[in-house]
């Protein structure tokens, strides 16, 4: 018996997955999981440097274990993730925390069972690969994410948009084997998964490193054919290259879900070629009336910027045009926030007063818009997978993503409804069970 663990894990899905992986190798040597930082034996932090704010979250919590371990000295600390992977990032954090005592990369998740094992002799291990180094494949994975399974389909990035980090900490575009991840998905399904979400920084390019033996279109197919009542979703997609192909294979199969993430930045051309996104407004624009042809009552969303350096007014007012114009289910709006080492940290920036402003216009419009298309709702009936059950309180989601409650004497958790939406809260849906 080794001890509790707790992991704290920030950033994106790929980080709750790989935390998934943390735990299955921490459980593997005999660990059990904490109900909290306190009574924890060791604290895992998987952590995301995407912007600014979520570096300091982890540094400010990295605080709250250093008071910790005044009263708990033999707390054993790990640090892993796209902060420990920037460059410098090891020698910095080992400085600013010196109790911590282990930390690790992206490439070298794989390695932390060693690393663990060697805790008895060494009180310290640091160890970052500069380069990734193929697929390690068959780590133990613990899940916690209830009726959805994650499964990674690819890792790294080579967009190199002009704002980004991922690319610098997650390194090139590595596809998994396509047989590999259709037997993950078969066992899921098997053990009883309702839904499998695959993910990728750009998962339309799937298959390019393969030597054209496979792409995301011939993946989803194959995912698609199991004999099972299930969803597919994916993220993320790359406006430049999500094909005609890919929706077609989406509109022609009940298995995969009827919604798109398809993160637009910004919506002026002049911002967008700052940011090397290799679109325009109208290529956007093209891309999801394509989508709506093919699947009319696809749902939307999307990852939206302000502040980029340089934008004007009238480049913002060309962001808040497309979303008017695409009026998306979900909108994910961020501030941009310098990144070290990437070509946008050396251009003109915007001042946050400006930034502030007009992140709060971008909110307000995208809730307005949510609001009215929660009402558009109100009396159609959708295909609900529930994911959530307690005290004949239901929740779940459509397959185009609308997140949708309803009441239901029985645990449906796991299952596939039918609901009638009856009213609304602000964007929030409230439904009922149609037998
Ligand atoms: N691979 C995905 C996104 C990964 S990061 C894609 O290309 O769509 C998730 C989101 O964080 C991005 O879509 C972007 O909107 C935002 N983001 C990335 N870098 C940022 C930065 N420096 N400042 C603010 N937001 C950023
Ligand atoms: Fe970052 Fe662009 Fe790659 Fe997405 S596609 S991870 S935004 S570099
Ligand atoms: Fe994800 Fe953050 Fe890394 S968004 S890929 S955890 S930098």
């Amino acid at each position: 018996m080794q001890g509790k663990y707790f992991i704290n894990t920030y950033g994106c899905q790929m980080n709750v997955h790989e935390s998934e992986k943390l735990a299955g190798i921490l459980r593997s040597r005999g660990y059990t999981e904490a109900e909290s930082l306190e009574t924890a034996d060791i604290v895992v932090f998987n952590t995301c440097c995407i912007r600014e704010t979520a570096e300091q979250r982890v540094l400010g919590n990295l605080g709250i274990v250093k008071k910790l371990l005044e009263t708990k000295p033999g707390l054993k600390v790990a640090v892993c993730g796209c902060m420990a992977q920037k460059p410098g990032a090891e020698k910095a954090l080992k400085k600013r925390c010196p109790f911590i005592n282990i930390i690790f990369g992206t490439h070298n998740l794989h390695k932390f069972g060693e690393y663990l094992d060697q805790l008895n002799q060494k009180k310290y291990i640091g160890e970052i690969w500069e380069k990734e180094e193929g697929i390690a494949e068959d780590i133990p994975v613990y899940r916690t994410s209830g009726v959805n399974a994650w499964v990674n389909i690819m890792y790294g990035c080579n967009n190199f948009c002009s704002y980004c980090i991922v690319p610098y900490v997650r390194g090139r575009e590595r596809s998994r084997n396509a047989d590999k991840i259709c037997d993950d998905v078969k066992r899921l399904l098997d053990e009883g998964y309702k839904e499998i979400t695959l993910l990728g920084q750009n998962v339309n390019s799937y298959g390019n490193d393969l030597g054209g033996e496979i792409n995301f279109a011939r993946l989803l197919e194959r995912l698609s054919g199991f004999d099972y009542k299930y969803r597919i979703r994916f993220m993320t997609s790359h406006p430049k290259d999500l094909s005609e192909d890919v929706v077609k294979v989406i509109a022609a199969s009940d298995k995969l879900a009827d919604y798109v993430h398809l993160p637009v930045q910004a919506g002026s051309d002049r911002i967008l070629k700052l940011m090397n996104r290799k679109y325009t407004q109208k290529d956007y624009l093209e891309k999801i009336d394509m989508i709506r042809k093919y699947i009319p009552h696809v749902g939307l969303s999307s990852d939206v910027m302000v502040g980029f350096p340089t934008e004007t007014e009238e480049d913002f007012l060309e962001t808040v045009n497309v979303v008017k114009r695409v009026w998306y289910n979900n909108l994910f709006t961020f501030i941009y926030s310098r990144r070290s080492g990437t070509p946008a940290d050396k251009m003109e920036q915007v001042d946050i007063s400006v930034k502030k402003d007009r992140i709060k216009r971008l909110i307000a419009l995208q809730f307005d818009i949510g609001n009215r298309e929660a009402k558009n709702c109100v009396g159609k009936t959708y295909e609900v997978l529930c994911d959530e059950w307690k005290d004949g309180k239901a929740k779940g989601k459509s397959s185009c993503e609308k997140a949708i409650s309803f009441r239901s004497e029985n645990d449906v958790k796991g299952q596939f409804v039918q609901v009638k939406i009856t009213g609304t809260k602000n964007n929030q849906l409230k439904g009922e069970l149609v037998y």
